[in-house]
């Protein structure tokens, strides 16, 4: 019997401490001590020894019990010790690896361009007027002296919503809604930034672009007026360097008008894609408002004149930038956007 019962103690031992997982522990935990395990076996048999025996067996069972249930706690540590520090070494965070930092966006070249323009008309105290970009047929064409029908639409023509109402195909119906909300005693001088519309697209054209418009109205404002302003403007801009053209051009709305170019910075003048061989690039339309403007609406147009003038932004930004295809301003690609 108690043979027996030492070499159950030794395989016992010897299984215990091949157990590699606290799965197989548990099952030798259950095996030896469970409810039908070898050693509760040999204690529920007790029954059948000489009384005098079952003390010294009984012992004998309870103390191989205590020892085997010690290894099996000790062991489980230890296994459960091994899985945690498997665990930690899989999981393992190398705190040298550099950070992810997170992207920080930066200005549009166009909004840096436009805050530009803002800030040198601001600076010569111009105000900055707002329009909406869905406007009527009235305020885009009629109010500036383009009857229906009239030819000079063709240049503009847009893209309409119902027959009288479209995408402003140019800034100027701010012009009209801004003199019309006026004071016609009191002098005007504004610019207005906004999107407009036309069906255009090429390396200088895009369907949606955007101008500023320029507005002065006030007693004794003459073309001199007009070209000062517009030159100043574009010195400030481009630097001393640049040639300015003005050229003659018509505009319904303005009488007389001009176009203004300046010399090409792609080509330095010499003539290449993107002024289409010309050595200029027109940058923007004005002129002084026609009295019939000014009459329409409300002014007197034998005592105050005014000029006015539309520019784009996206010519203006290429041209500063050295851009040669006005698209990339849209395509969303940041090896571009991040060069500014
Ligand atoms: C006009 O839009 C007039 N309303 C400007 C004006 C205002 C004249 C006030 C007189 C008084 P124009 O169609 O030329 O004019 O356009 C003005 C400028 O917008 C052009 O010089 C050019 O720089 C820019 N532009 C015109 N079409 C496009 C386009 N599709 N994409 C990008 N820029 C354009
Ligand atoms: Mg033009």
């Amino acid at each position: 019997m108690e043979e027996q019962l030492e070499s159950l103690k030794k395989a016992a031992l010897q299984e215990l401490k091949e157990a590699d997982t606290l799965g197989v522990l548990n099952e030798l935990r259950v095996k030896y001590l469970g409810k039908k395990g070898s050693l509760t076996g040999v204690l529920k048999g007790l029954g059948n020894l000489q009384p005098e025996e079952r003390p010294r067996i009984g012992q004998i069972v309870n103390a191989i019990r205590t020892q085997l249930e010690m290894e099996i706690a000790n062991k489980s540590d230890e296994l459960k010790q091994a899985e945690l520090d498997k665990r930690l070494a899989s999981e393992r965070i190398d705190v040298t690896l550099p950070g992810r930092t997170s992207n920080i966006g930066s200005r549009h070249p166009l909004t840096l361009t436009l805050d530009r323009i803002k800030d040198t008309f601001m600076r010569m105290g111009f105000d900055i007027a707002d329009g909406p970009e869905v406007e009527t047929d009235y305020y885009s064409f009629e109010a500036l002296n383009l009857p229906k029908d009239h030819p000079a639409r063709d240049m503009q023509d847009s893209f309409y919503i119902t027959s009288d109402i479209l995408l402003r195909p140019h800034t100027s119906p701010v012009q009209v809604r801004t003199m019309q909300a006026a004071d016609p005693g009191q002098p005007i001088r504004i610019i207005a930034p906004g999107k407009v519309y036309r069906r255009d697209y090429d390396a200088t054209h895009s369907p949606m672009f955007h101008q500023v418009e320029g507005l002065v109205v006030d007693r004794g404002i003459r073309f001199s007026d007009l070209k000062g302003t517009l030159e100043l403007f574009i010195y400030e801009i481009f630097g001393n360097d640049v040639r300015v053209r003005f050229r003659p051009s018509f505009f319904p709305f303005t009488e007389p008008s001009a176009e203004v170019d300046v010399s090409c910075v792609m080509c330095g003048g010499k003539g290449c894609r993107v002024c289409s061989g010309t050595g200029w690039l027109e940058i923007l339309g004005s002129g002084m408002v026609h009295p019939r403007v000014l009459e329409m609406s409300r002014f007197d147009s034998d005592k105050v004149s005014g000029f006015a003038f539309g520019m784009g932004v996206e010519r203006i930004a290429m041209l500063v930038y050295g851009i040669d295809d006005l698209r990339l301003f849209y395509d969303n690609d940041l090896r571009f956007l991040r060069q500014f």
